[in-house]
């Protein structure tokens, strides 16, 4: 088994400045991982963390750090788009931070028997929480139609017609480096390409497999539901579809969507109190940051408030109930 490269936390200073950490207060870290962020947010003198994670192996990595917290960090083994239903369980109704830090670990990247990535061989698993639907068996038994809407859409793979024959035509895959070399056969790959032609396929299916755009948005409006009135949002995204839907939740939220929103109210009828404000800009990496962890080019930080109106969110809150 390769050993785990650590995490090294993006964005994780101005993160924590966007949520205005304060002493006594609780907060809720959607994604613990290597748990960059919650370190950051013990430091600051908070009485309680509730960091959430759906992968058991990040769950079970936090335990060292949960237990010289003295109390402070509960370690939740769940999706973040169920955080309401999980505080509420440990007797939490409200709290004054979220924060979620979008896509994999690098300690999930890097294990090559996880099979996220294309740069090792293992097999073709992805699954972030270890149970359902692994991308082999999404590959092998989907039709060829629907594997290229995959590509194309989550991906944004403007060959996904040509990659999905491609893989049909190969079935059964079963391994990573199978997938790849696949994908870089149907594309063409010259020795000294910049990106392996590859990387947006397993995009697609990664985020496919673990339902990631829809556990966003119930993470959001999850957020929505359990941020007190002054509680900060902050989320870190990786790619445009992920920054996509913040941006639109955080504009639709804070009353600024400008046409397009099934949430916007037909014109000259009030609509639903704004429930975030102070939106703030977009933040993202610094040179300095991107040099030594270049993982940061991509990342963008988006952050508000929350205010003291109704949450309007319940119907999307959790992409499984
Ligand atoms: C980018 S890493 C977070 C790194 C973390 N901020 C740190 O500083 O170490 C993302 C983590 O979120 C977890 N994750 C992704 N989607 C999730 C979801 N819907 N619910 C709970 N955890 C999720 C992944 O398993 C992964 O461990």
């Amino acid at each position: 088994m390769t050993a785990p490269a650590p995490h090294i936390p993006v964005l994780a200073e101005e993160t924590v400045q966007a949520l205005a950490v304060a002493p006594g207060e609780t907060h809720v870290d959607g994604t613990f991982g290597a748990g960059g962020y919650t370190r950051a947010i013990l430091s600051k003198g908070v009485a309680r963390v509730f960091a959430f994670d759906r992968d058991p192996e990040a769950i079970q990595c936090g335990e060292t750090l949960a237990a010289s917290s003295g109390g402070r960090l509960t370690l939740v083994p769940e999706r973040f788009s169920r955080m309401r239903q999980a505080l509420a369980a440990r007797g939490v109704e409200a709290v004054d931070g979220v924060t979620l830090d979008i896509g994999v670990s690098s300690m999930q990247l890097d294990q090559a028997e996880r099979g996220f990535s294309f740069q090792g061989d293992g097999p073709l698993d992805m699954r972030m929480a270890q149970e359902g639907e692994s991308a082999a068996d999404f590959l092998n038994h989907a039709d060829e139609a629907e594997i290229a809407d995959v590509i194309y859409e989550l991906g944004e793979e403007p060959k996904s017609r040509r990659i999905a024959r491609a893989i049909v035509a190969a079935r059964p895959i079963e391994r990573t480096g199978q997938l790849a070399a696949v994908v870089r056969k149907a594309l063409g790959h010259h020795p000294g390409m910049k990106k392996d032609p590859a990387t947006r396929t397993f995009q697609a299916i990664r985020i496919h497999v673990n339902e990631e755009l829809r556990e966003l948005e119930g993470g959001l409006a999850a957020a929505e539901q359990v941020l007190a009135p002054g509680g900060r949002l902050a989320v870190v995204t990786f790619h445009s579809l992920e920054d996509r839907i913040v941006k639109r939740f955080l504009k639709s939220r804070s009353g600024s969507l400008s046409g397009g929103s099934r949430h916007r109210p037909a014109a000259n009828q009030a609509g639903p109190a704004p429930t975030f404000e102070a939106v703030a800009k977009p933040v993202r990496a610094s040179e300095a940051e991107i040099r030594i962890n270049p993982r940061a080019r991509s990342a963008i930080l988006r952050a508000a408030r929350r205010t003291a109106a109704p949450a309007w969110g319940a119907k999307q809150e959790g992409a499984q109930g």
